[in-house]
């Protein structure tokens, strides 16, 4: 019941910081994904009675952008870049490290919370070439061996 509570308070801050303006669902939706780490379903049925936005509209904004999860995410985000300069660089064996590191798959998220592993199509950074990103964090010129020493640095 206090989530509850405490989901209806959140969600009524969030819809005040931005008047209830409709044209601010991108900002209302992504101050709820900071908030759970991903966007929960009871919250988005919340903000469609508050807000008045149909919950189809907040569905289809949703999934549209991939900054939003409409399941619990990690902790950490780990990207694995997988353009064709990081293809090239053995972006593949990062990945395949990191799903045996981490004991799941890509686009899965750890029992314990801890850690989200996603594909991405080019991290914007080619000449760095291969690259993972955690969270806000670059790792650069990467290596298969460098996989865990990065992985137990997040877990500390
Ligand atoms: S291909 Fe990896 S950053 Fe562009």
């Amino acid at each position: 019941m206090d989530k509850v509570k405490n989901a209806k308070k959140n969600n009524k801050t969030i819809v005040e910081k931005y008047h209830g303006e409709k044209s601010s669902l991108i900002a209302m939706l992504q101050d709820i994904q900071k908030e759970y780490n991903f966007l929960p379903k009871d919250t988005l049925n919340l903000l469609s009675e508050e807000t008045e936005i149909p919950l189809s509209r907040i569905y289809e904004v949703s999934t549209y952008y991939n900054s939003f999860s409409l399941k619990p995410q990690g902790r950490y985000v780990v990207q694995v870049c997988a353009g064709t300069a990081c293809h090239i660089k053995g972006a593949p064996k990062l990945l395949s490290r990191l799903e045996n590191e981490l004991n799941i798959e890509c686009g899965e998220t750890t029992e314990n919370l801890m850690f989200t592993l996603k594909d991405v199509r080019c991290l914007g950074c080619c000449s760095l070439a291969p690259v993972i990103k955690v969270d806000d964090h670059i790792h650069a010129y990467l290596t298969e061996d460098e996989i865990q020493g990065i992985l137990e640095n997040y877990r500390k």
